[in-house]
C-alpha cells in the first residue's frame, strides 16, 4: 500500500484500489489531491502486478463532492485556467491508463467528482450515489472534462439538462441514462466492484488494453479511421504470447493462462 497525504493506493491480487482520502471535506479535490493522483497513476501505469484499477472515495457519504471550492474561491482568471488544465491533464492520464478502470461511486459525485467518475472506463454506483454538475450555480462551468465527457456518455440533450439545471441525479436515474453501469447495495459496493474487476482479469491483459485503446482513440476519429486503427491493434496482437495462449487454450479445451506478454 502506498499512502499519500490525500489518497491511498492499495494493491491486492491484481487489483489496485485508489481511494481519495479527505473525508472531512467529502473528498473534495484540491491542488494537492490532483498532484498526488498524478503520481499514483504513474505508479499504477508502471506496475505490472496491477491488472484493474478501482477508484473510490473514503467513507460512505461521498465519492468526491467536487473541486475544493474553498481553495478555488480566491483564484484569478489565469489561476482558474491553470487549475482546470491540471485537472484535465490528470483525468486524461486516468482515462488513458493502460489498465481498465472502474469507479466505485459511494455517495456524492458532484462537479469534479462526477468528472472523475466520467474519466474511468466503467462506473458502479451504490444505491446512495448522487451525480451532478452544480458548477453553473457557482458562476463557473464544469472544468475537469464535464462539458466534453458527459455529452459523449449520456448524449448532448441530457448533458445540457444536467449542466444547465445543476440538478442531482440519483443512482437509479444515473443507471437509466447510462451514467452508471450498475447499481448495488451500499455495503456491497466494493465487493461487487471487485467481482467485475475479477471478471475482466480472466481475460488477456493485452486484449483488454488493446480494446481500451481502440475504443478511446476511435471515439475521437471518423468511423473509417477508427476501423483502420482497430485492424492495426488486432493484427499487432498476433505477435503476442497472449493470443497464442488464448487460442491454443480454446482448441485444447482448457483455461487460458495469460502472462501479459
Ligand atoms: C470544499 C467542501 C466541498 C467542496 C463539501 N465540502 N464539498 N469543501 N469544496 N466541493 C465541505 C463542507 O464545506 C463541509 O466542511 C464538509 O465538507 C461537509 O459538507 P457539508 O456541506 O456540511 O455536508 P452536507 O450538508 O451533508 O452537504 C453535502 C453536499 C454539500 C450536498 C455534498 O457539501 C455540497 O453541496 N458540496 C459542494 C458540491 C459542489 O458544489 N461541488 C462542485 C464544486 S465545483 P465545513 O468545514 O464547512 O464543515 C467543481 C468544479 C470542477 O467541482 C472543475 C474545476 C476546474
Amino acid at each position: 500500500m502506498t499512502t499519500y497525504n490525500t489518497l491511498t493506493l492499495e494493491k491486492n491480487e491484481g487489483i489496485g484500489i485508489l481511494t481519495i482520502n479527505r473525508p472531512k471535506m467529502l473528498n473534495a479535490l484540491n491542488q494537492e489531491v490532483l498532484e498526488e493522483l498524478s503520481f499514483a497513476l504513474d505508479e499504477v501505469e508502471t506496475d505490472f502486478s496491477i491488472r484493474v484499477l478501482i477508484v473510490t472515495g473514503s467513507g460512505t457519504k461521498a465519492f468526491v463532492a467536487g473541486a475544493d471550492i474553498k481553495e478555488m474561491k480566491e483564484k484569478n482568471a489565469v489561476e482558474g485556467r491553470i487549475f482546470s488544465s491540471l485537472g484535465n491533464a490528470v483525468f486524461s492520464k486516468l482515462e488513458q491508463l493502460r489498465q481498465p478502470t472502474i469507479a466505485a461511486v459511494n455517495g456524492f459525485a458532484l462537479g469534479g467528482g462526477c468528472e472523475l467518475a466520467l474519466a474511468c472506463d466503467i462506473r458502479i454506483g451504490a444505491e446512495n450515489a448522487k451525480f451532478g454538475q452544480p458548477e453553473v450555480g457557482l458562476g463557473i462551468v464544469p472544468g475537469f472534462g464535464g462539458t466534453q465527457r458527459l455529452p459523449r456518455l449520456v448524449g448532448i440533450g441530457k448533458a445540457k439538462e444536467l449542466i444547465y439545471t445543476g440538478a442531482n441525479v440519483a443512482a437509479e436515474e444515473a443507471y437509466r441514462i447510462g451514467l452508471l453501469n450498475k447499481v448495488v447495495a451500499v455495503e456491497a459496493l466494493l465487493e461487487e466492484t471487485k467481482t467485475m474487476a475479477k471478471k475482466i482479469m480472466r481475460n488477456s491483459p493485452l486484449g483488454t488494453e488493446g480494446s481500451k485503446k481502440a475504443i478511446n482513440q476511435g471515439m475521437q476519429m471518423g468511423l473509417q479511421q477508427g476501423l483502420v486503427l482497430e485492424s492495426e491493434i488486432f493484427g499487432a496482437l498476433f505477435a503476442t504470447e497472449d493470443q497464442k495462449e488464448g487460442m491454443a487454450a480454446f482448441v485444447e479445451k482448457r483455461k487460458a493462462q495469460f502472462e501479459n506478454k
